[in-house]
């Protein structure tokens, strides 16, 4: 790797250094915390109410990693790579019901939990072994009774019980939680207006550099004029946790009303306004493409059975994704200065707009998974 800082952020959010910055752009760097980080953790894969029945499946994929996750015989949730043992095409497509897994492409088929049952030939090439050959196995996990997430490591701990803090919290905050179903978000009725997806992405910087300008507003107030006009500054309040982050403030034009932001290491957020109709969307915030570029990735809108229509549409963040893409894509450009090694965190114990101590958290679980 490239030479690498000795100093690195400390366990003290309030006396910290960032990550150094060839964190930031090194393919070396990029390869590690894919194999030791994004291989190690648990990633969003959908909801669960499509998982009801026996071979209910869906799919997901990390990377160029597919999976898939389906109810077994036993009624409890498998996962397995999505890749077919003769010669590595894909099982299944997008989500729905089966009763046996049969690949597409020669048609050997595998049972529920993940056992080759039949591989047409196997009668005369005898060295094929049809018992010894299954589906390689990841974790799967449910979160709040609602979200599934995965985890290629097949000795993963569960992550529901490492996250009882935060799945209290955001009960607290949106009571009706557990009672919402995933729905198709309504889309822009107008085809010429542009969205935050349209003008936020792809970013020309590092994943992390996208997370961690998500993670703190010190950079709202003099860098978003308009940010005032969706949430106040004033009573913004931002918490870090070891495994997730949580910032909220009152929503302006709404009366009692909060915006919340939450999220989920390394790249999940969750966020929604108090005041109407309940909802959550959560999203992976930040898909790597390479050392320095971003994309936005897989989600979902959920909100109660009675509000299928969508009727609680969250704000407008156009100008904001704008503005946040030309910040992350300078700020990358600062990271091959010769004029810059690393910077520090601002810390106000008070957590107020000022705290960077969500972005601290997040270098400190990255350290913690590459080993630093
Ligand atoms: S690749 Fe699946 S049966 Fe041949
Ligand atoms: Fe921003």
């Amino acid at each position: 790797m490239t030479s690498f800082s000795d100093s690195l952020p400390s366990a003290d959010p309030s006396n910290s250094v960032t990550l150094p910055k060839e964190a930031y752009f090194d393919q070396d760097f990029f390869d590690l915390e894919k194999r030791e980080m994004w291989f190690k953790t648990w990633h969003y894969a959908g909801w669960v109410g499509e998982l009801k029945n026996v071979g209910d499946y869906i799919t997901a994929s990390l990377f160029e990693q597919d999976v898939i996750i389906i109810r077994g015989n036993d009624g409890q949730l498998a996962g397995f790579y999505n890749v077919c043992q003769h010669r590595g095409h894909k099982l299944l497509s997008g989500s729905g019901s089966v009763a046996s897994m049969r690949c597409p492409y020669h048609s050997w088929v595998y049972d529920l939990n993940g056992r080759l049952t039949h591989a047409r030939g196997s009668e005369t090439t005898l060295s094929v072994d049809v018992d010894k050959i299954r589906l390689r196995e990841i974790s799967v996990d449910v979160v709040a009774d609602l979200f599934v997430f995965f985890n290629l490591d097949p000795e993963a701990q569960p992550l529901d019980p490492q996250l009882t803090d935060f799945i209290d919290d955001l009960e607290s905050e949106v009571p009706d939680l557990r009672r919402m179903e995933l729905t198709t978000r309504p889309g822009n009725s107008d085809p010429d207006t542009e969205s935050f997806l349209d003008v936020a992405y792809p970013v020309n910087a590092n994943w992390k550099i996208v997370m961690e300008n998500f993670l703190e507003c010190y950079h709202c107030r003099g860098a978003h004029p308009d940010v005032k006009d969706l949430f106040a500054l004033d009573d913004l309040t931002l918490r870090g946790h070891p495994l997730w982050t949580k910032q909220k403030s009152s929503v302006t034009g709404l009366e009692g009303g909060k915006q919340l932001f939450y999220t989920l290491f390394p790249n999940m957020t969750l966020s929604f306004v108090t005041g109407g109709l309940p909802y959550v969307t959560i999203f992976e915030f930040a898909v790597p493409d390479g050392p320095t570029k971003t994309t936005f990735g897989h989600g979902g809108y959920y909100c109660l059975p009675d509000d299928m229509m969508g009727e609680t549409l969250p704000q407008d963040y156009v100008q904001v994704g704008r503005e946040d893409k030309d910040l992350c894509e300078s700020a990358q450009r600062g990271m091959f200065s010769l004029g810059y090694d690393q910077g520090r965190f601002m810390y106000d114990p008070t957590h107020s707009e000022i705290t960077e101590e969500g972005s601290h958290a997040f270098s400190r679980f990255i350290m913690k998974y590459v080993g630093l």
